[in-house]
């Protein structure tokens, strides 16, 4: 299968993803890397690993469906089976949901539906859970609000802050991630209604 990858940050689900893709067993390989800002570390990650990457900014867009289309268009290039938002902090827009809806997924810092949006280990933090973690979810028109394909546990520790939250969190969501992109890759994947079955 070959995977597409949208970053915006530090990129350390992007770089698992790739140890992952050396082993060819894995079934899945990343065959591009794209951005909507340069100079970040996920970038880096793509460049040393020798994965092509793509940056489109919004500001260089007329309006945010112009780069929405053209998102959508470099994603087309490489004719991917899966997209990835790995730490991407930008909302897919309608050209982009209508040529890639059930097969776009995002990662999101917290057990959804609870505390959807940017701030979800600060959100848990904040509130007081014992338990949050991190959803695996087929991204749909709304915020974090898709079809949940793997969810994985973390405990919040009396000491912690957002930082070390997160970190514990992002331990965890790599671990998540691997594993449920590898099976989709191997086995395909279906969506039917709020449901993400394995299988062709
Ligand atoms: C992840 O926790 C992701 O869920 C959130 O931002 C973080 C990205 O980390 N949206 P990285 O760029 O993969 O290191």
């Amino acid at each position: 299968a070959a995977i597409v990858v949208l970053v915006s940050g530090s990129g350390t689900n992007l770089q698992a993803l790739i140890e992952a893709c050396r082993d060819p067993a894995y079934g899945a390989r990343v065959v591009a890397v794209g951005a909507d800002r340069d100079g970040i570390e996920a970038l880096a990650r793509a460049e040393r690993a020798g994965i092509p990457t793509f940056v489109l900014k919004v500001a260089d867009f007329g309006t945010r469906e112009e780069w929405d289309a053209a998102m959508a268009g470099a994603v087309a290039a490489w004719d991917p089976d899966l997209i990835v938002s790995a730490g991407f902090m930008k909302l897919a827009g309608p050209t982009f949901l209508a040529l890639y809806g059930g097969k776009y997924v995002n990662s999101h810092p917290a057990l959804l539906p609870a505390f959807p949006g940017m701030h979800g280990a600060e959100d848990a933090l904040s509130y007081g859970v014992k338990i949050t973690g991190a959803t695996l979810f087929v991204v749909d028109p709304g915020v974090d609000t898709g079809p949940i394909i793997a969810q994985t546990a973390v405990p919040v520790e009396d000491y912690d802050t957002v930082e070390t939250l997160h970190e514990r969190i992002k331990v965890a969501e790599r671990t998540m991630l691997v594993e449920t992109l590898g099976r989709m890759a191997r086995e395909g994947f279906t969506v039917e209604g709020r449901r993400v079955r394995y299988g062709r």
